[in-house]
């Protein structure tokens, strides 16, 4: 989809997302000690309003304007308005214009491998030594479980490949296809995974 798209998905009148931050953000970060973060492809702003909340210093970058202003909003209704510096840009084009993060983290961001491999590799280049990289995202094994996800496989990656890609000068923390339940379009449970790479910067 692109930014017009994204724009009317986000100005329809029911949000697109659950509101809540993604369950693998809140497990993977938990942890840490806040510092500042970087959220790439922040959507409706949830995770960014978590990582906010939990103390972290928070840039959070999208390209649909519309999905922006929900997030914001939804910040300043918590009274996070203040806490979190919105930017409006296509991560195609984007280089980062503040110091190194120490959490860079994208869920779900499902472009196809050029552009994503250059993008990740921007992403990676914009975490601070000793902070982490934190990428999410619907395992390739889901095409095979029929969940309706779009049905190109080249917008799909597992953990593997995006630790080969870091290459040298990172420790990887997790590198997971981690299970979890959905419900498929027929009515019955099924299991999904996600793509989860966790990994910091030496
Ligand atoms: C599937 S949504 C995920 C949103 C959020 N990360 C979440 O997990 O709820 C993908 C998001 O990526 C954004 N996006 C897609 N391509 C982008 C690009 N080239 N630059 C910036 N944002 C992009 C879309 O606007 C959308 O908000």
């Amino acid at each position: 989809m692109d930014q017009a798209e994204w724009d009317e998905r986000y100005g329809a009148r029911e949000p697109v997302w659950s509101g809540r931050a993604n369950a693998t953000l809140v497990a993977q970060v938990s942890g840490l000690a806040p510092g500042r973060a970087l959220e790439a492809a922040a959507g409706e702003g949830a995770d960014a309003i978590w990582l906010a909340e939990h103390g972290w210093r928070v840039t959070a970058l999208d390209f649909s304007a519309v999905g922006l202003a929900r997030a914001e909003a939804a910040a300043t209704e918590r009274g996070l308005g203040e806490a979190i510096r919105w930017v409006h840009a296509d991560l195609l084009d984007w280089a980062p214009d503040e110091p190194p993060y120490d959490l860079v983290t994208s869920h779900y961001l499902h472009l196809a491998s050029e552009p994503r491999n250059r993008i990740y590799a921007t992403l990676a280049a914009a975490v601070a030594p000793g902070g982490r990289l934190l990428i999410v995202g619907h395992h390739p094994s889901d095409l095979e479980v029929g969940v309706g996800r779009p049905s190109d496989p080249d917008r799909y990656f597992t953990a593997e490949q995006l630790a080969a890609d870091l290459g040298a000068g990172w420790t990887v923390e997790q590198a997971l296809a981690a299970p979890r339940p959905a419900t498929h379009p027929e009515g019955h449970e099924v299991t999904i995974r996600d793509t989860v790479l966790l990994a910091r910067r030496d």
